[in-house]
């Protein structure tokens, strides 16, 4: 090998150089209706057709804030564990990963910005308690690629519907266009962090998987209805009043519910296979 550029796992596209910025827009949808937290429920389906759109780009805009999030933790993990590698290529591996995570982080933050709705200061409870979770768990533990394997799969699961029901109305091309790029790049992360993830359950002895596993139910669920139920605030930026109320309805939405556990079911089923006897309330079935 002469460089590390002819690495085919390590090629590079920059994202923000692939989106058409200008066409950023507000009079269409940013979700489909049907990936939306009150899709069927009655007096939300009621709303003018504005309203319901003005939530899809808010519902959006708090995936890509729980994007932002996440990529911040995993980059800061990505950059140790590449420090401590004095394998050559895991080393260029880990970095390249790291360097493709901050184009997504800058896509994300170039359509807040763009679009106006900028950045929400207040972050959940349970967003920081999962932060706080997530920093207990050392680089290189089993803990760490089941961890990273849900982080990632959680958001990009919905991504993925969002990017499929695109038949289902027109949706904001620069959103469209962000999910595929993100869909790509993930695809290779995800199956990089499967890899990982088996390899080193395999090598944690079953009592200690027992014994975190309680561990990293409880962190996955509170990451998931973090993703998943946006707080009261999305739906008082939306005008939609009382918020509070708006997100009790969402929670006890049985669509969204029902959804929520068919999007969580790939990535439970693969931990428990993989030796994390975890459970879920949102995916009761497991
Ligand atoms: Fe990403
Ligand atoms: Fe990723």
């Amino acid at each position: 090998m002469s460089s590390l550029a002819e690495l085919p796992q390590i090629r590079y596209q920059d994202p923000l150089s692939g989106i058409d910025w200008a066409g950023v827009d507000r009079e269409c949808w940013w979700m489909p209706p049907s990936l939306l937290s009150l899709a069927g429920v009655a007096e939300f389906e009621a709303l003018p057709l504005r309203q319901r759109q003005v939530l899809s780009h808010l519902e959006y805009a708090h995936l890509l804030e729980a994007g932002l999030w996440l990529e911040s933790q995993f980059m800061a993990r990505l950059a140790r564990l590449a420090q401590r590698s004095e394998d050559v290529v895991r080393r260029a591996r880990l970095l390249h990963e790291l360097r493709e995570e901050a184009g997504h982080s800058l896509m994300f933050v170039e359509l807040l910005h763009r679009s106006g709705y900028g950045f929400h200061a207040g972050r959940s409870v349970r967003a920081r308690l999962a932060e706080a979770l997530g920093r207990l768990v050392p680089s290189e533990a089993a803990l760490f690629w089941a961890m990273a394997v849900a982080g990632e799969e959680i958001p990009d699961q919905l991504n993925r519907r969002l990017r499929r029901a695109v038949e289902e109305v027109t949706l904001s091309s620069v959103v469209y266009r962000i999910a595929c790029i993100h869909m790509r790049d993930e695809a290779i992360h995800l199956a990089y962090g499967r890899e990982q993830c088996e390899l080193s359950a395999s090598r944690c002895p079953s009592w200690r998987r027992r014994l975190l596993a309680p561990w990293l139910s409880a962190t996955i669920e509170l990451y998931a209805r973090y993703v998943y139920f946006p707080s009261a605030a999305t739906y008082a930026r939306a005008g939609m009043r009382p918020a509070q109320l708006w997100r009790v309805r969402a929670l006890g939405n049985p669509r969204r519910r029902a959804q929520v556990a068919q999007l969580l079911r790939p990535t439970v089923t693969f931990l428990r296979r993989s030796g994390w006897p975890i459970r879920s309330g949102l995916c009761p079935t497991h």
